[in-house]
């Protein structure tokens, strides 16, 4: 039997100065978090798929949780306290989502991280997002904290210009990416998603995305 656990990278992998791969740190605790959004995000706030301000529908579904959450339309992508599908608060950020984001944080040397939105993003095969910063946040102070689930994925992580060429790495189930400081906005992105089979998700791929937006 081959252990492929015995053979990774560092657990920490440097991406550039303030960004990093923390390599399986939501591993063990991902059964956990899956559940809670099924159980106390998903029934209240279902995935959707937004549509962009120039019109396109995304491929990727999405949904938010926390004190506010990330819409996009076509008047342009916000921070919203109410979601619009259902025209209620979002669901709060579960306890567990909330620890285990600043838990990663800290390990990535950014202590004292309290997000206050949390980005739900829902992949199948064939969906992808295109190179972006993550801007509309008051505060570029607090890092970016990114969590893995389900189907590995190609992510993304270019410069401060849209033009750097970006770095391609692949992200587990349970791999986290953090970055901030000189790197918070970095441009970054998801190659479309291979089909496949995960055994706590299914066919597809779920990352969070964790800030403090206000
Ligand atoms: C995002 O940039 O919103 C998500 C990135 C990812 O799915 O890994
Ligand atoms: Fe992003």
């Amino acid at each position: 039997m081959t252990q492929p656990e015995l053979f990774d990278g560092p657990a920490l992998l440097p991406l550039a100065p303030g960004a990093c791969v923390l390599r399986g740190f939501a591993a063990a605790d991902a059964p956990a978090l899956w559940a809670c959004l099924q159980a106390e995000v998903l029934p209240q706030a279902p995935w959707r798929h937004l549509v962009t301000p120039g019109g396109y529908t995304m491929s990727v579904a999405m949904t938010n949780c926390g004190r506010v959450g990330w819409v996009s339309d076509s008047s342009g992508y916000r921070y919203d306290p109410v979601d619009p599908l259902s025209g209620q608060s979002w669901p709060g950020m579960p306890p567990a989502l909330l620890q285990l984001a600043a838990q990663a944080a800290a390990a990535a040397g950014f202590p004292g991280f309290v997000p206050d939105a949390c980005l739900v993003n829902h992949y199948v095969a064939g969906s992808r997002l295109s190179l972006h910063q993550d801007r509309d946040e008051r505060d570029h102070q607090a890092p970016i904290v990114s969590v893995s689930l389900g189907l590995p994925a190609t992510f993304l992580f270019g410069g401060l210009r849209r033009t750097d060429r970006p770095q391609r790495l692949r992200l587990d189930h349970g791999d986290v990416v953090v970055w901030g400081g000189p790197s918070r906005l970095a441009y970054h992105g998801v190659a479309p998603l291979a089909a496949g089979e995960h055994a706590l998700l299914g066919a597809c791929r779920v990352n969070l995305t964790f800030r403090k937006a206000l």
